[in-house]
C-alpha cells in the first residue's frame, strides 16, 4: 500500500480546514477501517487537540517538531485507535522556519523536508491527511510538496472564494516554480454560520473557476454539534452526533468517487 496524501487548504483562517482533516480522518479510520495517518502541520495544534479529547488521550509526549530535528518522523507517531495515528504538534512548532533555515541551504531543500520524511511511512497507510495553518508559510509550502491531491475549502456563504482563489494561485506559482504535482481533489463548500444557506452565486462562480466535476455536491452545513466536539471530543451518541458523522460520512464517499476518477485517468494515459 501507498498512502494518498491529502492536504486541506484554504488560506483563510477559521473556515474549518480542521475540522474537514480531523473528520474525514476520523470517518475514514473508524467507519471505513482504513489505515490513516492524520499529520499536524500548525502550531496552534487544534487537529491534535481534538483528537486527543476525543480519544481520551492526556499526554503527548513527542511532537512533530522532534521528529523534524531528529530527521525521523516515525518515533513521534501517537497511536491513536486501531486504524488512526497522530502526528501531534504544539506550540514548539512555531520555530520551524527558523530550523529550517539553520539547517537546509535551499529553498527546495526546505520546503520538501516532510516530503522527505513522509515518503518512508506511505507504505503503512492507505491515508495521509495534513492539517495546516491559513498562512502562506514554510507549513503550507512543505505540506503542498508533501502532497498527492488538496481537499479546498470553500466558505460557502460569504459571497467569496478569496481564499480559495488564492489557494489556486499559489498551487500554480508551486508548481511553475518548484514542480509541485499536486492535483486538486475538489472544492469543498463548508458553512460556518448559523442559519445560513449556500449561495448560489459562489458556488456558480467556484464551478467555473474549478470547473464542475471539481465542485463537490455534498456541503458541510452549519453543525452546532462540531463546535459542541471542541469541548466534548468526537461523541457517537445521539441523533445529532450521528447527523454530523453522517455529513463527512458522505464526504468520504465523494471523495473516494473522485480519487477512483484520477486513478482511471492515470491508468488510462
Ligand atoms: N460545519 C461547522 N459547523 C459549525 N461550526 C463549525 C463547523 N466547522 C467548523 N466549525 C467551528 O468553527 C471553528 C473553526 O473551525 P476550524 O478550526 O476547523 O477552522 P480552521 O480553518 O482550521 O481554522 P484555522 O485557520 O484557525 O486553522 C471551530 O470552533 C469549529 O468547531
Ligand atoms: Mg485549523
Amino acid at each position: 500500500m501507498t498512502a494518498k496524501t491529502i492536504v486541506v487548504g484554504n488560506f483563510k483562517g477559521g473556515v474549518g480546514k480542521t475540522k474537514v482533516s480531523v473528520m474525514t480522518s476520523w470517518e475514514y479510520a473508524n467507519v471505513h477501517n482504513k489505515k490513516v495517518l492524520l499529520v499536524d502541520m500548525d502550531p496552534q495544534g487544534n487537529a491534535s487537540t481534538l483528537i486527543a479529547r476525543s480519544a481520551g488521550i492526556t499526554e503527548i509526549s513527542k511532537t512533530i517538531f522532534d521528529g523534524f530535528q531528529e530527521g525521523n518522523l516515525e518515533n513521534v507517531i501517537l497511536n491513536v485507535n486501531e486504524n488512526l495515528d497522530l502526528i501531534p504538534a504544539a506550540v514548539s512548532f512555531k520555530n520551524f522556519s527558523k530550523f529550517l533555515y539553520q539547517n537546509f541551504k535551499t529553498d527546495l531543500e526546505q520546503i520538501t523536508l516532510l516530503k522527505r520524511l513522509l515518503d518512508p511511512l506511505k507504505e503503512h497507510y492507505d491515508y495521509i491527511f495534513i492539517d495546516v495553518p491559513p498562512t502562506i508559510s514554510d507549513y503550507s509550502d512543505n505540506a503542498m510538496m508533501a502532497s498527492d491531491y488538496v481537499l479546498i475549502i470553500l466558505q460557502a456563504q460569504e459571497l467569496s472564494l478569496e481564499g480559495a482563489e488564492t489557494y489556486v494561485s499559489y498551487l500554480q506559482f508551486m508548481h511553475d516554480e518548484y514542480q509541485a504535482e499536486i492535483q486538486v481533489l475538489g472544492v469543498l463548500p463548508v458553512l460556518l454560520r448559523a442559519g445560513g444557506r449556500v449561495d448560489q452565486t459562489t458556488v456558480e462562480r467556484a464551478t467555473e473557476l474549478f470547473g464542475e466535476d471539481n465542485v463537490f455536491s455534498n456541503v458541510i452545513k452549519h453543525l452546532e454539534r462540531l463546535k459542541a466536539w471542541d469541548v466534548t471530543g468526537i461523541k457517537n451518541d445521539d441523533h445529532h452526533d450521528r447527523k454530523a458523522h453522517q455529513t463527512f460520512l458522505d464526504v468520504v464517499d465523494e471523495m473516494e468517487e473522485k480519487l477512483a476518477r484520477f486513478e482511471e485517468e492515470e491508468t488510462n494515459v
